[in-house]
Parts: structure tokens; sequence; C-alpha cells
């Protein structure tokens, strides 16, 4: 699968197989997540593999939507540590939750590649951060329940997508044609 079959096939699954993909595999994803860019590649990620079924329950009522959570056979937290720089906003997750989210886009597609679905789930993260006894330094950006998928989902439905047209403008916003 090349990189734009998977960018354009990639779906969020949400309910997976019981069975927890093999370590190799598992390897591989985090792997992708390594090349991810980032603000002078301070690299701010890491990561917290869950498999037991407490923890994920435990979770899955600080998520949002994703009862399912407790369902899935493993799962990766993101978590983000702070870095020295004046993009990095307090009050916001600011310039290293962007590199993290960016290395999430390469585990999910790595993770695609290799018939393995994912979805980014939405938490409230102080109560996650405490379950996972992550430090208050850090930052609890998303956990991914990762697994073979149950039922494969359909394909994108190119109308539940905006038009790339609508969402490009050229040289200032609201310009709408090249010349
Ligand atoms: C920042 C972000 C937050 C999301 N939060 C949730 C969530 O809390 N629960 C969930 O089931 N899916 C969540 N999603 C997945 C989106 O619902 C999904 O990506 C979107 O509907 C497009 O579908 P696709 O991933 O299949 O292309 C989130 C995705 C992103 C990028």
């Amino acid at each position: 699968m090349d990189v734009s079959e998977a960018i354009r096939k990639r779906c969020s699954v949400r309910q997976f197989r019981n069975v927890i993909i093999p370590d190799d595999v598992l390897h591989m994803i985090l792997e992708a997540a390594r090349w991810a860019p980032s603000p002078f590649n301070t690299q701010p990620w890491e990561f917290i593999i869950i498999k037991e079924k407490e923890t994920l329950k435990a979770i899955s009522k600080y998520a949002r939507y994703s009862g399912y959570l407790s369902e899935a056979p493993m799962a990766i937290a993101v978590i983000v540590p702070p870095i020295n720089s004046k993009f990095s906003w307090v009050e916001s997750i600011g310039e290293p939750g962007f590199a993290a989210a960016m290395a999430v886009q390469n585990m999910m597609l790595a993770a695609w590649e290799m018939g393995i679905g994912s979805c980014w789930v939405s938490i409230e993260r102080e109560k996650v951060a405490k379950i996972l006894n992550v430090p208050d330094t850090h930052f609890v950006l998303t956990v991914i329940p990762l697994g073979y998928p149950e039922t494969m989902p359909s394909e994108h439905d190119d109308k539940l997508r905006k038009k790339t047209e609508d969402s490009t403008h050229y040289e200032m916003y609201g310009k709408k044609v090249t010349k």
C-alpha cells in the first residue's frame, strides 16, 4: 500500500476483534511515530501501551462517545512532555501537541497499512492522567484503541468530505481564483 492509498482509505475503526496485535507489529507502529516532524526535532511524545482490561474500562468512563474503548483489545495513550519553546503556550497544548498529533497520524497510517484499525479518542485528560500516573507537567493528548477491525468499515463517502476548493484560498483569505 502506498502513502496516498493509506491516506485515502484509512478510516476510524471502533469495533475490534478480540485479538492482541503481535509485539513486532506494535513495534512497527511505534517506530512510525519516530519519524514525525517536531519543533527543533524535540520529539515531544511518549506512549503508554495499555492492555489491562480494567484500565481500558476506567479510561472509557472519561472518553467522549467512546464506551467502545473498554472493548478494545489494547490502546496507546499519547503523552506530551513540555518542551522549552516560546511557542509552547501554557494555556493550550501548543507546538508539542501538534507534533505529537503528527506522530499519531504516522502511527494510524502505519497501522492501517498492516490491516490494523484505530481511532482518535478524546478524553478528559486530567482524569486519565491520574489513572495512568502521568505527571502534572505532561499532557495526555489522546488514547488510541488499536486492533483488527471486527468488520471492515465501508469506504469514505466522498460527498461527506469538504471539497478541496472549498478549503483553499489563493494569496489572501477569501480569494478563490488563482489569477
Ligand atoms: C482531534 C480528534 C478528536 C476526535 N475525537 C473522537 C472521539 O472522542 N471519539 C470518537 O469515536 N472519534 C473521535 N475522532 C474521530 C473522528 O470522529 C473521525 O476521524 C472523523 O469522523 C472522520 O472519520 P474517519 O477518521 O473515518 O476519516 C476524533 C478525531 C480527531 C482528529
